[in-house]
């Protein structure tokens, strides 16, 4: 059996409905922002629950637009956790300032009793990944960004559609930044991202900033630059977003699934608990195991698409190593790295496949 973990195929088997969108859209010459585009970005703020949004070119322009909002700069300290993906910590120094790691923990989340011993003087922000589409406590970050006179940017890239207590990933802080990239559960044919803010002054800003700093075609009120939103991604977003809630529930439906049977294999795997009053979107589904690196080549072996999201902490990255950590520094995410596993969980697959996936690894470990 097949258990594929790239689902574009399926999504977009039928590109016409988006066509006939792009053939109004070649008629209108609306190529840059426009109706399209801000049709779209005032959707997707009635969507997550924010008063403001701006779209931008991808998820890593979403970032450094959003801390580049709030001031964060040269001199400044944004604390994150190690284990995320790059665009993270390679937004806030590409905004010029110094990414701060803390661990995570069993649930692959920021450790939140960590943050508060990362704080220095220089320290400006707090930036919480909702990693995987799961989110961190965001209650206690609020809390320790207040008791710190922190600013928090969240990065909600992977986590369109997840909730806490029915608030939306993202909408917690100063700014949250999504992204739109194919293989985020708010996907689109190529690259795409959105911040949101409830702050009528930063949205203002980054539209500028975002266009050149432009206030009309003749004059600039800063220096900016383009991040613009492509008006056909923002066609193909808009139509992907009304599919949201529904492959949201199709993922939770695979991932309670694979929670059950991985619990009765409690020696040997582990799934993260799951909150009480969080949904999660599932942009990925990841649980740790013995023998990892037997097992993932085993499960290729037999047609289930595994991956490892990801093999190397940040901390412990080439590009990392003038910041000083060292093996050691983040232990949970260290030993993570080293057991974990993303099984497939999307929408195109359901409870024949789940199972399959789960004898699967029943088998490896009863060898
Ligand atoms: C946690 C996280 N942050 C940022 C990004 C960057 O988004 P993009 O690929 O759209 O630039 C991604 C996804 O790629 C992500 O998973």
């Amino acid at each position: 059996m097949n258990v594929p973990f790239n689902y574009l195929p399926q999504q977009f088997a039928d590109p016409e409905p988006y066509i006939a969108e792009w053939r109004n859209l070649a008629a209108s010459s609306e190529f840059t922002i426009g109706p399209f585009v801000e049709a779209f970005e005032a959707k997707f703020a009635r969507y997550v629950g924010a008063r403001h949004c701006v779209s931008t070119n991808n998820g890593t322009d979403a970032l450094i637009l959003a801390l580049k909002s709030v001031g964060i700069g040269p001199g400044d300290e944004v604390i994150t956790v190690c284990n995320t993906f790059y665009a993270t910590a390679g937004a806030i120094a590409a905004a010029g300032a110094k990414p701060v790691f803390v661990d995570c923990d069993d649930r692959f989340q920021i450790d939140t009793g960590k943050i508060p011993a990362a704080v220095t003087p220089k320290t400006r922000a707090i930036l919480p990944v909702h990693w995987a589409g799961a989110s961190p406590d965001m209650d206690r970050i609020m809390t320790i960004a207040a008791a710190h006179g922190l600013l928090v940017v969240e990065d909600a890239c992977p986590a369109v559609g997840a909730y806490v207590n029915n608030r939306h990933a993202g909408t917690f802080g100063n700014v949250g930044a999504f992204s739109m990239h194919p293989l985020k559960p708010l996907n689109v044919m190529g690259d795409g991202g959105m911040v949101v803010t409830d702050d009528g002054g930063l949205a203002e800003w980054m539209r500028k900033y975002r266009n050149h700093g432009m206030v009309d075609r003749n004059h600039i009120e800063f220096w900016g630059v383009n991040m613009r939103l492509q008006p056909f991604q923002a066609i193909v977003g808009s139509r992907v977003l009304d599919t949201v809630a529904d492959l949201v529930r199709a993922r939770n439906a695979n991932a309670t699934q694979l929670d059950a049977g991985l619990k009765t294999l409690p020696e040997f795997a582990r799934a993260p608990e799951r909150r009480a009053g969080h949904l999660e979107a599932f942009q990925l589904y990841l649980a740790c195991f013995q023998q990892r690196d037997e097992l993932l080549p085993f499960l290729i072996s037999q047609g289930i698409e595994a991956k490892v999201h990801y093999p190397i902490p940040l901390h412990l990255q080439q590009a990392a190593r003038d910041l000083g950590y060292k093996r050691g520094d983040f232990p949970v995410a260290e030993r993570q790295a080293d057991e974990l596993i993303t099984l497939p969980v999307h929408q195109f697959i359901g409870p024949e496949q789940i199972d399959f996936v789960i004898e699967t690894i029943r088998a490896f470990y009863a060898d």
